[in-house]
């Protein structure tokens, strides 16, 4: 078991101007389970392939342990990847491409038996162990690639995307099974996904890269509460934070938000953030949870909340889309701004109905620069 250590790592690919990873320094702790979580192309496997030795850095260092791994062998680094095809070997049974890693490290013939079947059965492959990849489905090779990484019981775990070819439910069923036995191993491990969702339930810590550079490492919760910019918002959640762009505007000692058709009182505890920012423009974020149709309901959970402040909008509602213990009123506000609000079923609206007052938690407000990274204001103040 092994911390990694990535230092300023930089990957340019010949022929290739752009960086496929820029400047990337990343303490992963010994045991520590973390996902790198970006868009198609922000260098995630890049990361990886680094990590494996499969690639060279253009600069930068790569420890795992206090060992400097620039220069060491991929098979001398103690660690074992999976990858998003599986790489399984299809001359071999399951049983063999288990066991080639452990043969070509002269473990003894009982040694290896037994492992494969812990490992097997853990995964639920035992049966499936004189069987060739060929004769497997999609879900079953992954197991494999996964049992085959496991047998070699390495300091560390690269995982790129192996769970991207299950159904949703295996899916989910293999992550929880991943997690398990990662906890159980205490192995270090890294997971490359592009699936916030994934991202957020397996990593301890997640790390949003957008190409090539880190926007934010950080465990999953704080990514969500207390998002570094507006890239890591709107990339993270379900449904994705509304973000309305307007102008900073004071009236009668108040601060509001305002743009065509559209007006949103700041609460006053939010002041210090933004008294400077008065007369520019800044995106105010909204998480389609924070909202509500009922103005009592909110009212009732402020007797708990001192600092609690609320704010209406009128939402013109497009569709509506049930999704069993709640609903998403998707529509707009303001002039044609898109706008999703996420209520408890109980509280779906007539349909016939379709302009909406909603009600807003303005405690759970986010502010951004404007742009597509634009700095989370919360963030400066600090
Ligand atoms: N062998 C290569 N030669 C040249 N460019 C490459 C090579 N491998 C990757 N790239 C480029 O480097 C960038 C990062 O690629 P990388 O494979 O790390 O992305 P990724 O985040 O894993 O994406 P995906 O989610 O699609 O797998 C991309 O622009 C890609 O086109
Ligand atoms: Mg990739």
């Amino acid at each position: 078991m092994a911390a990694i250590t990535l230092t300023s790592l930089t990957k340019r690919y010949e022929n290739r101007s752009e960086f496929a990873l820029a400047g990337l320094s990343l303490e992963i702790r010994d045991g520590e389970f973390v996902a790198l979580l970006g868009p198609s192309g922000c260098g995630k496997s890049t990361t990886l392939r680094l990590i494996a030795g499969l690639e060279h850095a253009t600069e930068g260092t790569i420890h795992i342990g206090d060992r400097e791994m620039n220069d060491v062998a991929p098979k001398d680094r103690d660690v074992a990847m999976v990858f998003q095809n599986y790489a399984l070997y299809p001359h071999m049974s399951v049983f063999d491409n288990m066991a080639f890693a452990l043969r070509l490290r002269c473990h003894r013939i009982e040694d290896i038996a037994t492992r494969i079947t812990n490992v097997a059965s853990s995964l639920g492959i035992a049966h499936l162990l004189q069987r060739y990849p060929r004769e497997l489905s999609g879900g079953e090779q992954q197991r494999v690639a996964l049992g085959r990484a496991m047998v070699r019981a390495p300091s560390v775990f690269l995982f790129d995307e192996p769970l991207s070819n299950l159904d949703p439910a295996r899916r989910k069923s293999a992550r929880i099974e991943l997690r398990r036995v990662q906890r159980r191993l205490g192995v270090t491990s890294v997971i490359v996904t592009h699936d916030q969702e994934e991202a957020m339930t397996m990593g301890d810590r997640v790390a949003v890269l957008s190409q090539g550079v880190l926007m934010q490492f950080a465990a999953p919760m704080e990514l969500y509460h207390n998002p570094a910019n507006r890239f890591v918002a709107s990339f993270l959640g379900t449904p994705a934070m509304n973000l309305i762009e307007g102008r900073l505007i004071e009236k009668a000692g108040q601060l509001y938000l305002v743009r065509p058709g559209f007006e949103l009182r700041l609460p006053q505890q939010d002041h210090p953030v933004l008294q400077a920012r008065r007369d520019t423009e800044l995106v105010v974020g909204v998480r389609a949870e924070t909202v509500t149709t009922i103005a009592d309901d909110l009212d009732k959970q402020a007797a708990d909340h001192r600092a609690y402040e609320s704010a209406s909008v009128s939402f013109t509602l497009d569709v509506c889309e049930p999704l069993g213990s709640h609903v998403d009123l998707c529509g707009h506000v303001g002039d044609d701004i898109p706008f999703i609000a996420r209520l408890p079923q109980s509280l779906t609206p007539r349909t016939q109905q379709n302009e909406i007052l909603l009600t807003i938690d303005t405690t759970q407000l986010h502010y951004f620069e404007r742009g597509e990274y634009g700095r989370n204001l919360r963030h400066l103040d600090q």
